[in-house]
């Protein structure tokens, strides 16, 4: 996985269909296979949008803000992971107000590196507002949560060293997870942090981990999850 992580990402991944949509992508017109993403798209023609959470393995799921676009008619900044591409759309990726969108996501993801160590703070790394784990909310949504927190962890230690391949091991898992008292599943949750890191990293990915159930996380967000890694 750590050699995917290196190579060209599209962000989501490929849509197979025999429709096509034509769209505008900062000018340019860009022809893709109906059900892409904005995202996808862009990368397809040449423009690499800014993105954190998103890659082609998986599929996206909207959590750092970070892909904000403007499409000309629409209200808002939508994510471009998560938009898909329509006929006749015109997009812009750049313009001063998503480079200051995008100025206020970066500020929140945060790492500090002593030496040989890093470690990136869990802090707002992923929300998902709803997975919390309450009644109704399944282990499977917050195991997803979880990795999807892990995947943020990779974006931020990519943003800290330039390269993952700098990790000498990932040392400590720290995971929250928003919960009721009586939820006792929190490990299984925490769990699809620890599988993403093993995926990444191979046996360096293996860790100690602590997971705790908290009564509340910031926007509601249903697990936080930070990690101290050993790093060159
Ligand atoms: S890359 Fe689109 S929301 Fe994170």
């Amino acid at each position: 996985m750590l050699e995917q992580l290196n190579e060209k990402d599209f962000g989501t991944p490929r849509r197979i269909s025999e429709q096509e949509v034509t769209l505008e992508i900062d000018g340019m017109q860009v022809t893709v296979a109906a059900g892409t993403s904005i995202m996808r798209a862009a990368a397809e023609g040449g423009v690499n949008v800014p993105k954190l959470c998103a890659t082609d393995s998986l599929e996206p799921f909207g959590s750092c803000r970070l892909c904000l676009v403007e499409i000309e008619g629409r209200k808002g900044y939508p994510a471009s992971c998560t938009t898909p591409a329509e006929q006749g759309m015109k997009v812009r990726t750049q313009s001063p107000k998503l480079q200051a969108l995008r100025k206020g996501v970066m500020e929140l993801y945060k790492f500090v590196q002593q030496g040989g160590v890093l470690i990136t703070e869990g802090g707002t790394a992923t929300i998902f507002p709803e997975y919390n784990l309450t009644p109704g909310v399944t282990v499977e949504q917050g195991n997803a949560a979880a990795r999807g927190c892990a995947i943020n962890l990779l974006a931020q230690i990519k943003a800290a060293l330039g390269d993952l391949d700098k990790v000498v091991r990932v040392v400590r898992i720290g995971g929250f997870v928003n919960s009721a008292p009586d939820f006792l599943d929190g490990p299984k949750v925490l769990n699809g942090a620890s599988d993403l890191m093993v995926a990444a990293f191979g046996d360096k990915g293996r860790h100690a981990r602590t997971t705790v159930g908290v009564a509340s996380l910031p926007a509601d967000a249903a697990v936080e999850v930070e990690g101290l890694f050993e790093v060159s």
